[in-house]
């Protein structure tokens, strides 16, 4: 007999599974002190291309926290590292790039990816990991948008005013860098399914700086070439990114399984945005568990109302683990989530 399907799959087909799945983004390093402790003095782009290293630190939190999925421990800036554009990234601020792009002749320092002489170590990290794991392990990319917005801006932003400057008045170099940065992706992603992973995500973190328009014509037909590309393949994907609540829908079409929604929109309000066909993915505010047990049970329970309402769902946080989260709560919420669906069936 097969074992059961892992209930993360089975929402992300879109069907119920027998308990509500959770995995948290950016479960992987942040919070965990046992992750602290190796990584030491390295820097986390080295820690990166260290296999048996990365692998550790991606099962660690399905050991501490016992959610449904594991995420491969990366960057989405390590594909374009990797093809020599120089990037670091700096502790408590994010990637910051030696040279950033500012027109038509930076493309040329975007050759394509070749995953399996590029990043080998994305590649044996999945290997090991996969044989140790009895859950999904999800492999990610960052989408077009939000990897050009670092390479433009040169580091994080608020405003993104550089990357806006670029998309309005220079549409050839613009349309041309989604386009490279789309292949960039989509080689990456190809090669982790390749290499065993279960599911994917691709970031699209801050494109809810664009309006409806600008994404639908700036950002979205790259994204839906990766989306697309991945789709071919039949592993499920997941579309996520911040303050998107107006572009749930256009995020949803570009082509995906699952779609990412922040706090910031209830997935009763995303719901009839995105339509029944896509299992939600989010969405407790990851302040919420800074405020405590009690805090985030009432806060999950409304969650997970909402989810149930909907149909397919995976509970997630609406953004990242925030650094200075107790790792307990979060264990204590994964137990809450799971008994949660039994009551509920
Ligand atoms: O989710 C996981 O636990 C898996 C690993 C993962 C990391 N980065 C490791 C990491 C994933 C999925 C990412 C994706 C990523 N990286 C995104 C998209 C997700 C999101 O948060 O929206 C973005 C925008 C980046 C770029 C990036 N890298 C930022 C903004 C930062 C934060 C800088 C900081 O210290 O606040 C990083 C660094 C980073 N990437 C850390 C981790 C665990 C924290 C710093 C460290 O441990 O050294």
């Amino acid at each position: 007999m097969n074992p059961p399907e892992p209930p993360l799959l089975v929402a992300a087909r879109g069907d119920i599974p027998s308990q509500v799945p959770v995995w948290f983004m950016r479960q992987a390093g942040r919070s965990l002190p046992e992750y602290r402790a190796l990584r030491a003095n390295e820097s986390i782009l080295e820690a990166i291309q260290r296999p048996d290293l990365a692998a550790e630190i991606t099962l660690q939190p399905v050991r501490r926290y016992g959610v449904d999925a594991a995420i491969l421990f990366s960057d989405i800036v390590v594909p374009v590292a990797a093809i020599g554009v120089g990037v670091e990234i700096v502790p408590g601020r994010g990637p910051v790039i030696a040279e950033p792009f500012r027109g038509a002749s930076d493309l040329l320092r975007l050759r394509p990816l070749i995953p399996e002489e590029d990043t080998p170590y994305v590649l044996e990290t999945i290997a090991i990991a996969k044989r140790e794991l009895n859950v999904p392990l999800i492999g990610f990319a960052g989408a077009p948008f939000t990897v050009a917005s670092y390479l433009i801006e040169g580091g994080p932003s608020r405003t993104f005013t550089r990357t806006k400057a670029l998309m309005y008045n220079d549409e050839p170099t613009w349309f041309a860098l989604m386009e490279a940065l789309a292949e960039i992706a989509l080689a990456s992603l190809r090669s982790q399914v390749a290499a065993g992973v279960d599911a994917i995500q691709l970031f699209d973190s801050w494109a809810g700086a664009l309006s409806r328009r600008d994404y639908a014509r700036y950002v979205l037909p790259a994204s839906r070439h990766v989306l697309e590309g991945i789709g071919a393949t039949g592993t499920p994907r997941i579309h996520f990114g911040v303050g998107t609540g107006e572009l749930l829908e256009l995020m949803a079409g570009a082509g995906t399984d699952v779609i990412g929604v922040d706090w910031r929109t209830s997935l009763a309000d995303a719901s009839p945005r995105v339509g029944r066909g896509y299992c939600l993915q989010g969405n407790l505010d990851p302040a919420v568990v800074l405020a405590g047990v009690a805090a985030t049970h009432r806060e999950a329970a409304r969650i997970l109302q909402e989810g149930a309402d909907h149909g397919p769902h995976i509970f997630n946080l609406g953004h990242g683990v925030l650094p200075e989260t107790d790792p307990g709560v979060l264990t204590d919420l994964v137990e809450f989530v799971h008994n949660f669906a039994r009551a509920a069936t």
